[in-house]
C-alpha cells in the first residue's frame, strides 16, 4: 500500500532541496517592528530599509489610537462578510473618504491589495477578453488574469510602443480589453507612463487599471485611471485593498468580485487606522514629501540615477551575492532585505531600499556610506535598474 503522507514529504524535502540548491529558498525571520524604523531580529537593534510603511504611519500613535478606538466600539473581526453583516461604519466612512481622495465617485474595499486584483480583474473580463500586462507587474496582476480565463499579453516593462503594438494586432478580436500597470513599481521604483498609456487605451476602447500600491501619498498622481487600485497596507500602515471607480463600477463589482463577496469584512480596527492614515496624508505635505526626498539623497550619494520614489533598487544579479550583500548591513545595524526571483526576473536580484519619512538624513547617509564601503569589497553591486523582459 502506498503512503500518501510519505510521498508528500518526500516532495516537500525534494523541492525544498532544489530551492537551497539555488539559493532561492525562502525563510520567515521573527522581526518585531518599532517607531523610527527600528526592527528587532534574532535580539539585534537594526534601522529597517525594508518595510512599505512609508511615512511611519503603521506606528504613528494618531493611528494606533483610532484603531484602538474602532477595535473597542465595534469587536476584533468584522463578523462576516460585507453582504452579510460585516459591513461596518469605519468601513463606510474609509470608502468615502478614498473615493474622495482619488477624485473618483466610490471605492470599494477588500481584505487585501492581492484579493482586491484578484477580484477586480476576474469581476470584470473573462474568456473572449483580452488583459495586457507590464511584464514587470506584481504577482496579483497575473494572478487576477488566470482566475479571469482572459487571453494574456505581456507588453515590455514601460515600453507604450509595445504596447499599441499588441493591441493594434489583438484588440479586434477581443470582446473588452483591459491593461493592468502600476504607477510605482514595487519592485524598481520606476513610474509608469500613465497618461501615454491612457491616450493608447483610448485609441482601442480599453479599460485601464493603475495598481497604485507604492505611489499614494508618496508621489504626485498625475494621470489618474479609470480604474485605481491601491492597498491599506504600505503609507497607509494598515492592512487592507481598495479600487476607485466609477459608481457603476463598484456596484458591479460589488456583486461580482468573487473575492470581496465571499470573504469576511476587513476588521474594524485596520478600516478605522487607515482612515485616520489617510487623513493624515492629506494634512501633512512635508510628511508625504520626505521619503522621496530621502531616496534621492542616498541615489545622489552612490551616484545612481535620481530616485523616482521611495523604492531603490540596488541591482545584485546573482541570488547568492544578493544575500551576502544583504548579510553584510545586516552585521552592520542595517535590515535590507534581498529580493530573489521569482519575485524578480532570473539574475537580477537586488537589494531593494525602501525611504519613509520616519529615517533620518544620518541613517540615509550611513547606510550609502556601508554600501559603497561594501561596493569596494564587491564586484559590480550597484548597475542600475534595468527593464527586462522575458
Ligand atoms: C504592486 C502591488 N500590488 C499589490 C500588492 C498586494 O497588496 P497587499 O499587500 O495589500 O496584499 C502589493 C504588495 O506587495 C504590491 O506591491
Amino acid at each position: 500500500m502506498s503512503d500518501p503522507a510519505a510521498s508528500l514529504d518526500a516532495f516537500a524535502c525534494e523541492s525544498l532541496a532544489a530551492l537551497d540548491a539555488s539559493s532561492l529558498r525562502r525563510r520567515l525571520v521573527p522581526t518585531a517592528r518599532g517607531a523610527r524604523s527600528r526592527a528587532t531580529r534574532d535580539g539585534r537593534a537594526l534601522i529597517s530599509f525594508s518595510c512599505n510603511d512609508y511615512l511611519g504611519l503603521s506606528q504613528d500613535p494618531r493611528v494606533i489610537a483610532a484603531g484602538r478606538t474602532a477595535l473597542e466600539r465595534y469587536g476584533a473581526g468584522a463578523g462576516a462578510a460585507r453582504l452579510v453583516t460585516g459591513n461596518h461604519p469605519p468601513l463606510v466612512a474609509l470608502e468615502e473618504r478614498l473615493a474622495t481622495h482619488k477624485g473618483k465617485e466610490a471605492a470599494l474595499v477588500f481584505g487585501s491589495g492581492y484579493l482586491a486584483n484578484l477580484g477586480i480583474v476576474s469581476g470584470l473580463v473573462g474568456p473572449g477578453d483580452l488583459v495586457l500586462v507590464d511584464a514587470l507587474g506584481h504577482s496579483c496582476l497575473f494572478s487576477g488574469v488566470k482566475l479571469s480565463g482572459a487571453e494574456m499579453l505581456r507588453f515590455r516593462h514601460n515600453d507604450p510602443s509595445h504596447l499599441a503594438e499588441l493591441l493594434g494586432r489583438r484588440r479586434g478580436k477581443a470582446k473588452r480589453a483591459l491593461i493592468l500597470t502600476e504607477r510605482i513599481f514595487s519592485m524598481d521604483g520606476d513610474r509608469a507612463p500613465i497618461e501615454t498609456i491612457l491616450a493608447i487605451a483610448a485609441e482601442h476602447d480599453a479599460w485601464t487599471l493603475v495598481d497604485d500600491a507604492h505611489g499614494l501619498g508618496v508621489v504626485e498622481p498625475g494621470a489618474r485611471a479609470p480604474l485605481e487600485m491601491g492597498t491599506l497596507s504600505k503609507t497607509l500602515g494598515s492592512y487592507g485593498g481598495y479600487l476607485c471607480a466609477s459608481r457603476a463600477v463598484i456596484d458591479l463589482l460589488t456583486s461580482r468580485a468573487r473575492s470581496f463577496v465571499y470573504t469576511t469584512g476587513l476588521p474594524p480596527a485596520s478600516a478605522a487606522a487607515a482612515l485616520a492614515a489617510l487623513e493624515i496624508v492629506e494634512a501633512e505635505p512635508e510628511r508625504t514629501a520626505r521619503p522621496l526626498a530621502l531616496a534621492r539623497r542616498f541615489t545622489d550619494r552612490l551616484g545612481l540615477p535620481p530616485a523616482q520614489s521611495p523604492i531603490v533598487p540596488v541591482m545584485v544579479g546573482a541570488a547568492e551575492e544578493a544575500l551576502t550583500l544583504s548579510r553584510a548591513l545586516e552585521a552592520r545595524g542595517f535590515l535590507v532585505v534581498a529580493i530573489r526571483p521569482p519575485t524578480v526576473p532570473k539574475d537580477t536580484a537586488r537589494l531593494r531600499v525602501a525611504f519613509s519619512a520616519a529615517h533620518d538624513e544620518g541613517q540615509v547617509d550611513a547606510l550609502a556610506q556601508a554600501l559603497a564601503e561594501l561596493r569596494t569589497e564587491t564586484p559590480n553591486p550597484h548597475q542600475t535598474a534595468r527593464s527586462s523582459f522575458d
